[in-house]
């Protein structure tokens, strides 16, 4: 085995290198503090990996992503998003025996508990989705108490079913309850994507039939949201686990951890960016110097990455899929224009080049859940249904790995040294 050493003072170390299966390696620090006295000090975890995971793979410099070792390209165009989510949570891809079996219990499983509606009608019409599904996801381990031990392989499995099956029906009924209209309940006949767009848009009064085009769509959206490594809403649900919190108290912190508009929420931020610039003519030039600004706080949403320095791979299949379902659902939309015109501007000027950003998962997406019907401000819940497997298959691996310890960081203090207390009386 490799190692790296440190000399600190007239101290010496030498520590193990862990070599990954692919490009990463990590010098184990395990012993660093006891050995130098000293901590890392690495803001954001930029540097620091917390564990080994064999989940996803991310090279930011050749804009690859592979779940489990298959391209994210060749399972969006011949997947499905369960079984994407199966190879998530199991590591392999499933049989058809075994994909029957998966799509079976979970499709058996969508039901929500009817206490749920009175959760949702507890909140204003007008609260934002991510609020009301993070307190729903939160509440169904109050539903089902009977599976929440974090360390029973069989409660974990049942508990991550009960969350790919109820999770669409969740995101369904509250957004039906926040647009004023009856709840529609699953059709078990239908596929995961198809009955979700059904509890969506069917009403009690018309007979819906989800447009093959959004069906696919939508498959494509959910697959490529599944997993992304140790990104922030994954380290939350870890994290929660790390304490042997239950699953669904896990999920429900990386909900919450989404909804940042630095992470997840920044679908939402896009679009809401690009109506500004279509309000104020469309001239982009205008905002790219805001957002090279420093003392201006607007930054280009949808742009910039931790990992990806040339392209995220998302991005690239995400921008076709809108210009390919805007076209086949005869849709014109000016945003998806001026997003074009955005990306060429931003990449042909040095502010942008120098620091590496380019367009991220967020950038078209919105565009193509507008097309797909959904309301803006409904983005970062579909980015939460599509993250869902990655989320529980990392808690998973997290929950299964021995050497997993509760998250617990360092600190270096830099505040006041110690002092007495000097009563009111004295005090200036
Ligand atoms: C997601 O981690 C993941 O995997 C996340 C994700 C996933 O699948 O889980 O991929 C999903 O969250 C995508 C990111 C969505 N967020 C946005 O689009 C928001 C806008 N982007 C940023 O705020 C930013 O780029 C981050 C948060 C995405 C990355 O932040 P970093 O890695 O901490 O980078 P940074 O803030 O240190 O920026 C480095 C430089 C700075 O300039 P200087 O200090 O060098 O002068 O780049 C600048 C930043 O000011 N910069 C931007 C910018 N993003 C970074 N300037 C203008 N516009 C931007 N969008």
């Amino acid at each position: 085995m490799s190692e790296a050493t440190i000399r600190y003072g007239d101290r010496e170390v030498k520590l193990p290198v862990i070599k990954g299966s692919e490009t990463e390696s990590g010098v184990d620090i395990s012993r660093l503090a006891a050995e130098t006295g000293l901590f890392t000090l690495d803001r954001g975890f930029g540097n620091t990996a917390e564990s080994e995971s064999s989940v996803s793979f991310i090279d930011g410099e050749a804009g690859i992503l592979r779940y489990r070792g298959y391209p994210i390209e060749q399972l969006a165009q011949q997947a499905t998003f369960l079984e994407v989510a199966y190879l998530l949570l199991y590591g392999e891809l499933p049989n058809r025996h075994e994909l029957d079996a998966f799509t079976g219990s979970v499709t058996r499983h969508t039901l929500l508990r009817e206490d749920m509606k009175h959760l949702f009608e507890a909140f204003p019409h007008n609260a934002h989705p991510m609020q009301i599904l993070a307190s729903a996801t939160s509440a169904l381990a109050t539903y089902y108490p009977d599976a929440l031990d974090p360390r029973d392989p069989k409660s974990v499995e049942v508990s991550c079913r009960r969350l790919l099956a109820k999770m669409p029906t969740m995101i369904a009924w509250l957004y039906k309850y926040r647009v004023h209209q009856p709840y529609i309940y699953p059709h078990n006949d239908l596929d995961y994507p198809s009955n979700f767009l059904y509890m969506v848009h069917s009403l009690p009064t018309e007979e819906y039939i989800p447009d093959p085009v959004v069906v696919a769509a939508l498959n494509v959206l959910l697959i490529l949201h599944a997993d992304h490594g140790q990104n922030c809403s994954a380290t939350a649900v870890k994290l929660v686990g790390s304490g042997e919190a239950n699953i669904f108290s896990s999920v429900a912190a990386g909900v919450l951890a989404l909804s940042g508009p630095r992470h997840g929420g920044a679908n939402q931020e896009v679009l809401e960016m690009l109506e500004t610039m279509e309000a104020a003519g469309g001239d982009v030039s205008y905002f790219i110097e805001r957002a090279k600004d420093r003392s201006d706080p607007f930054r280009l949403m949808g742009f910039g990455h931790r990992i990806y320095k040339n392209f995220d791979p998302r991005a690239q299949i995400i921008k076709r899929a809108a210009e390919d379902v805007l076209a086949k659902l005869g849709i014109d939309d000016p945003l998806l224009n001026i997003a074009f015109e955005l990306e060429r501007v931003a990449l042909s000027d040095d502010y942008f080049i120098e620091r590496r950003l380019y367009p991220n998962v967020d950038f078209y997406s919105g565009i193509i859940y507008r097309a797909l019907g959904f309301p803006t401000d409904m983005f970062t819940v579909l980015f939460a249904l599509g993250r869902l497997p990655g989320w529980l298959a990392q808690w998973k691996e997290g929950a299964e790995d021995p050497h997993t310890r509760i998250f617990r960081p360092q600190q270096v203090y830099v505040g006041p040294t110690a002092r007495d207390f000097v009563p009111i009386s004295q005090r200036p």
